[in-house]
């Protein structure tokens, strides 16, 4: 059995995590409940960073904040001195709420609405990242209407989509954020910017997928990228301070995840970064990076309590949590793969195979297949691994199950970060039912 970060098991056989007994916590604030490992999420963030450091490179690491959003997540970002991603008003309003620093902040979306925008402006966000031509023309009259300038990268997408564990090229890249770079479309962003008064373009950025494990697509992307800012340079005089390679480095879900190091991803990049740039004499550009997943995917835990069991004869046995799609929707959404321990039990062999499913009216509601735990019985504690990314982040209300508590556990302490939903909370946004008037509803 793997585990994560500061996961230890003590003397009782129980699953500790952050010097924290989870028997103890779930006994606490009940469950489902996602436990992070904040001393983890920041190693990880002064990897990132310290990998910059050390080879005297200027960087920004930003957390990618739709991984985990909340007020909490935010503090810690900030007291580590990440810069920050976010990608619509609700997660700027948290953040702001959070008192991270507007200038930290980079905007990026590929539908964001001129309220959004707005609120971008009137916040003093540090940049935004443009997605598109009609975005463009929304940051300029905001810009005129606002009397403010704003930093902008240029997000393009440079033909190389990263796959778990390959890349493709492709001519064309069908997707729907970016400009293309190759076909024309960056060049007339550029100009479009360069033309409107208040803009002031730091560079260029890409993000070419997530859960990458080797460092080859990042080299790519870098080169196709620092290509363009060369050719921008030759021809128009204009050179990039910035150039941002978004984020996507992997995280050991299972044992046939191989994820490199924070220092590994980042040496290779600037090594690629710093060739490219001296076969043409290309002044050093800042790199900017967006971890989200590898911040804070193997630093969460849910803990769920066992229930109902039924065996398919000949077939499998299901062991249903009391939660499900509704807390972590990865599995039923793209196949995601996760493993398990039996946190009150961890001394025992984890050698019978379950089906771990949640409890929502749908029969993909699985969380994992052939999960390998003691003998189960109903009230064991459950623990689902490396469910901090991507988890909360989309949980939903399906079938009225109220979201889970999240704690942050550190150092032997914990500190609720997000409250359990109540059932009044359900309810909070129903409209009352109109009163039914003398002849009914018709
Ligand atoms: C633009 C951008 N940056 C960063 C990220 C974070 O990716 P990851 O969580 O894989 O590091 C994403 C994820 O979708 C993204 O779209």
């Amino acid at each position: 059995m793997h585990l994560y970060g500061t996961q230890t098991i003590n003397s009782k056989g129980h699953l500790e995590i952050g010097g924290t007994d989870t028997v103890r916590l779930a006994d606490e604030h009940g469950t489902p409940l996602i436990v992070y490992d904040t001393g983890l999420i920041r190693s990880r963030a002064r990897a990132f960073k310290k990998a910059f450091s050390d080879e005297g490179v200027p960087a920004q690491v930003a957390y990618a904040s739709k991984a985990f959003s909340c007020l909490a997540i935010y503090r810690l970002a900030e007291e580590e001195g990440l810069a920050l991603d976010v990608v619509s008003g609700g997660e700027l309003f948290t953040a702001i709420r959070a008192g991270f620093p507007a200038e930290r902040i980079h905007f990026h979306g590929n539908n964001k609405s001129r309220e959004e925008l707005r609120m971008a402006f009137e916040q003093g966000v540090g940049c935004i990242v443009a997605d598109n031509f009609m975005e463009i023309g929304m940051i300029g009259e905001l810009s005129k209407e606002t009397g403010r300038g704003m930093d902008v990268l240029i997000r393009v997408t440079p033909g190389i989509e990263a796959h778990t564990h390959d890349y493709i090229t492709t001519g064309q890249e069908d997707s729907k954020f970016g400009f293309d770079l190759n076909n024309g479309q960056a060049d007339e962003a550029l100009r479009i910017l360069s033309e409107t008064p208040g803009m002031h373009v730091l560079g260029l950025h890409c993000h070419i997928g997530s859960q990458i494990f080797d460092t080859e697509a990042f080299g790519l992307a870098a080169r196709s990228l620092i290509g363009k800012m060369d050719a921008w340079r030759r021809e128009k005089g204009f050179v990039c301070p910035v150039l941002n390679l978004g984020g996507g480095f992997g995280i050991r879900y299972t044992e046939d995840d191989h994820p490199l190091e924070p220092d590994e991803y980042v040496r290779s990049m600037i090594l690629t970064v710093k060739a490219a740039a001296a076969e043409t004499g290309y002044p050093l550009p800042e790199i900017w990076i967006e971890p989200g997943r590898s911040l804070v995917g193997d630093a969460g835990t849910t803990l769920y309590t066992a229930g109902s069991m039924k065996t398919v004869p000949g077939i499998r046995t299901y062991l249903a949590v009391d939660g499900g799609m509704s807390d972590n929707i990865r599995p039923a959404l793209y196949g995601a793969e996760y493993t398990a321990a039996l946190a009150n039990r961890m001394k025992l062999p984890h050698d019978t195979r379950y089906t771990i499913a949640g409890k929502c009216c749908e029969s993909g509601d699985k969380l994992i297949e052939n999960a390998r735990l003691p003998e189960t019985s109903e009230g064991d504690l459950v623990a689902v691994f490396c469910t901090g990314a991507y988890g909360y982040a989309m949980a939903s209300n399906y079938n009225r199950l109220p979201r889970p508590a999240v704690v942050f556990a550190e150092n032997g302490e914990h500190r609720l970060a997000i409250r359990r939903e109540t059932y009044e909370d359900l309810i909070r946004l129903d409209a009352e039912p109109a009163a039914v008037g003398k002849e009914g509803m018709r």
